[in-house]
């Protein structure tokens, strides 16, 4: 059994006692969960200054981070103040550690995670394999240089046969609600986004063009079956007019009809019939009824809603294939310039401390105490960097077999507010990674005493949330 924070009292005494271990359980690894308001960043700092009152870490071995700058800034504000509140209170060598602390507080790593990247790899640039004077890339200009890159890509690719990229152009000029372009540009964005994970991408065997003639053949059933229609004003017979209109289409153009043609017509047609989902009443027409008709219209939806999740599995695969060399010609460009940008420092900073057992074992030794707040909204590589930061063996390279260093981690946050959840983090990736440090020896804490909202105000937010977190477990 993980080790959860069970005491038989009220949930007012349960908060107080946590709020009390966070400043005197100092050997043991903290999670603490906690909704908006509790005062997570305060027993956050709290708990810092409690490390350094105690001598068992210098201002300089500390690491706290963040996931905005502003956020950053407050808290090395918020530390200082507590820093020299604290230094009042204390005597003899607790106040000569808090006055240590306040005069190196500027050593301190406070920042964000990618600052806090960029200050290893700064220090070690040989070990890394970055130009010693690289420059970090503010996400503005990372836009710019990205987007030039795209539209030399795109010149090129379009003057070649890539089978992902002519059935993409195709589905998005039937389908699409931009410009094509532009949305294969949005495209390439989020697979720059995701390059950490290598190695095509799976692709299940789908017979696409066999699927296309059965689901062709299908509309057309239904097409004609609709013509015997004996009232054009009929509202199901209305709402089968696109159906009739792709079989027209297909008839028309017959054979110059390419399959990527035929895809995207499916995939709009779904779209199609979707909006329209009238019944009509009364007599339908000759030898056909009404139920017939709409059980045939809900079979083939229920059919093209399946096809389009294949087409796109398939699709998507072969967009990474083709567009491969697109995220190498954004790489060389930073490269050449001796530029990074922020995926390229957690990818360094985490291949460095992964991969070089000596810079590691520096590392382990250099930082002794980390202290992660707004921990729902880490992304993959981010905990990568922090779990082997936390451990406290220098051969693991996988952070799940991390052995926690005890009392070395403390991490704060709200899995109800993961505000990048639709970056790369999420609540999934936020639950593993809770119960492998709870399973490697670390304490569940929670804070309920909320210093913001008013409780009725939090007890509808705790009620709205519960069913999305369900759910979101089922689909990990
Ligand atoms: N023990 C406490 N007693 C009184 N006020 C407190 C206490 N802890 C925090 N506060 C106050 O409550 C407010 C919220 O605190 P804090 O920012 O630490 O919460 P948080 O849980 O980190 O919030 P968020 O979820 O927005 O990050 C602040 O104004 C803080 O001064
Ligand atoms: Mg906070």
């Amino acid at each position: 059994m993980t080790p959860v924070d069970r005491f038989p009292t009220s949930g007012l005494e349960e908060d107080a006692r946590a709020r009390e271990l966070i400043g005197s359980a100092l050997a043991e690894t903290l999670v603490v969960e906690a909704a908006a308001g509790t005062g997570k960043t305060t027993e956050l700092v709290n708990r810092i200054v409690a490390v350094l009152r105690s001598g068992l870490a210098r201002v300089d071995q500390i690491v706290a981070v963040t996931f905005t700058h502003k956020a950053a800034g407050e808290l090395k504000v918020r530390l200082r103040q507590r820093l020299d509140e604290a230094r009042q209170e204390a005597g003899g060598g607790e106040r000569a550690h808090l006055e240590n602390a306040i005069q190196h507080i500027e050593e301190a790593s406070i920042g964000t995670i990618h600052s806090f990247c960029t200050q290893i790899l700064r220090e070690r640039p040989v070990e890394a394999g970055v130009d010693p004077a690289f420059e970090d890339l503010a996400e503005a200009e990372q836009r710019r240089l990205y987007f030039k890159v795209f539209r030399g890509w795109l010149e090129r690719a379009l003057d070649e046969p890539r089978p992902g990229l002519h059935n993409v152009l195709t589905r998005l000029a039937w389908t699409g609600t931009g410009k094509p372009a532009d949305e294969l540009r949005f495209a390439g964005w989020k697979l720059i986004g995701w390059r950490d994970f290598r190695g095509p991408w799976r692709r299940d065997p789908f017979d696409r063009d066999a699927e296309v003639d059965r689901l062709v053949a299908l509309v057309t059933e239904l097409a004609k079956g609709s013509e015997r229609c004996e009232r054009r004003s009929d509202e199901l017979y209305r709402a089968l007019a696109p159906a009739r209109e792709l079989v027209t289409w297909v008839a028309r153009a017959g054979p110059r009809l390419d399959y990527d043609t035929l895809e995207a017509l499916l995939i709009k047609l779904l779209r199609d019939l979707n909006r329209d989902k009238r019944k009509g009443r009364g007599p339908f027409g000759n030898g056909i009824s009404r139920e017939e008709v709409l059980k045939s219209r809900e079979a083939l939806l229920r059919q093209l809603a399946s096809f389009q999740d294949q087409a796109n599995a398939d699709l998507a695969a072969q967009l990474q294939a083709d567009m491969q060399d697109l995220i190498d010609a954004y790489e060389d460009r930073k490269r050449s310039t001796g530029k990074l940008d922020f995926m390229d420092l957690l990818i360094k900073a985490r291949d460095l401390l992964r991969d070089n057992r000596e810079v590691r074992s520096f590392l382990l030794k250099r930082f002794t105490r980390i202290f992660v707040d707004e921990f729902q909204d880490t992304d993959p590589l981010q905990i990568e960097i922090l779990l082997l930061l936390a451990g406290s063996d220098e051969e693991t390279k996988d952070w799940r077999q991390t052995v926690l260093a005890p009392g070395k981690l403390f991490v704060v946050g709200d899995p109800k507010q993961s505000i990048y959840r639709f970056r790369r983090a999420d609540v999934g990736l936020y639950q593993e990674v809770r119960d492998r440090l709870l399973a490697g020896g670390a304490r569940l804490l929670h804070l309920s005493r909320s210093f913001r909202a008013p409780a009725p105000i939090q007890e509808c937010i705790n009620a709205a949330f519960s069913g999305l977190m369900q759910l979101s477990l089922i689909h990990i």
